[in-house]
């Protein structure tokens, strides 16, 4: 064989064996992280968020979180109220955090009054506006019988069930890939189903399936209330 035919085998080789590389590389690359720019290091607390809430944002967004505080009519902009469930259902941690952390027109930013652990607290205080107590305990009750088998006892994908799954399931403890989620979302998803995921839209009432998924975001957030 010629040198420079050795050479071009010799590159062939290189070439073959890069490719391989970067395909299990690839394959390697963890489902839940879809890049989230912002996701808290300790599991936040609605309950801790109570206070700050108190002090901190009360005055415009209210008692109730319905955008009407002392101070909402001076505001260029009444706040949206944290229990109107259309517009809570299609928002995700992650914008709310952006919000709590730069600021918006007519809200100052936390950056520095907050800190990181503070913020994401205070965040899940404002995001149980759409929810109650009963409405978590029953989408417990719902998320046992149905949705365990696979989705596993701590929201971790590992359910009994899911070792005949093609798909490894999503971590609903893993912040990185709730952040960026939301309700409609997932409603959608327990609605009409996918695949292996089935659908639920006969087995439960609406209700139910909202319930379940209130009680699906406490994965990555203590409720306490
Ligand atoms: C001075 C009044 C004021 C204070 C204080 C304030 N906010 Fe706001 N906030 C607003 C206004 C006004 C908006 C709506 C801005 C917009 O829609 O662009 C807003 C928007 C938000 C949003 C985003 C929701 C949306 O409309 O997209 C979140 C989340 C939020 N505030 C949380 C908080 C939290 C948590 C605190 C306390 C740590 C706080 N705010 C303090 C006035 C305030
Ligand atoms: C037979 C196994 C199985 C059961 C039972 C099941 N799921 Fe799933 N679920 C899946 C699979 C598989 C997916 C991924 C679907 C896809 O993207 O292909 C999924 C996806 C989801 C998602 C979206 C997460 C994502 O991947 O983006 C949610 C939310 C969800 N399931 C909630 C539920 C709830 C709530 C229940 C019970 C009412 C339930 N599931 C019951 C298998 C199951």
């Amino acid at each position: 064989m010629s040198l420079r035919k050795k050479s071009f085998v010799g590159c062939f080789v290189l070439i073959a064996m890069s490719l391989m590389i970067l395909a299990s590389g690839c394959s390697k690359e963890p489902e839940g992280d879809n890049d989230a720019k912002f996701y808290p290091t300790k599991k936040p607390s609605a309950v801790a968020g109570e206070s700050i809430y108190v002090s901190e944002c009360e005055k415009c967004h209210g008692a109730s979180g319905a955008g009407d505080g002392e101070k909402a009519a001076d505001l260029p902009e009444k706040p949206k109220a944290f229990t109107d469930l259309a517009f809570m259902r299609r928002e995700t941690p992650e914008k709310f955090y952006e919000a709590i952390l730069e600021g918006k027109e007519g809200m100052p930013g936390y950056e520095k009054k907050l800190n990181e652990k503070q913020r994401w607290d205070v965040l899940f205080y404002v995001w149980s506006f759409a929810t109650t107590k009963t409405q978590i305990d029953e989408g417990k009750n719902t998320y046992f019988e149905y949705c365990k088998g696979c989705h596993g006892e701590k929201g971790d994908g590992e359910g009994t069930a899911k070792r005949s799954l093609a798909k490894k399931l999503q971590d609903f403890t893993d912040p990185r890939f709730m952040m960026n989620e939301d309700s409609d979302q997932f409603f959608s998803m327990v609605t009409q189903g996918k695949k292996a995921m089935p659908a639920f839209f006969k087995k439960l009432t609406a209700d139910q399936r909202w319930d379940v998924i209130n009680y699906i975001w406490t994965f990555v957030y203590t409720a306490d209330k």
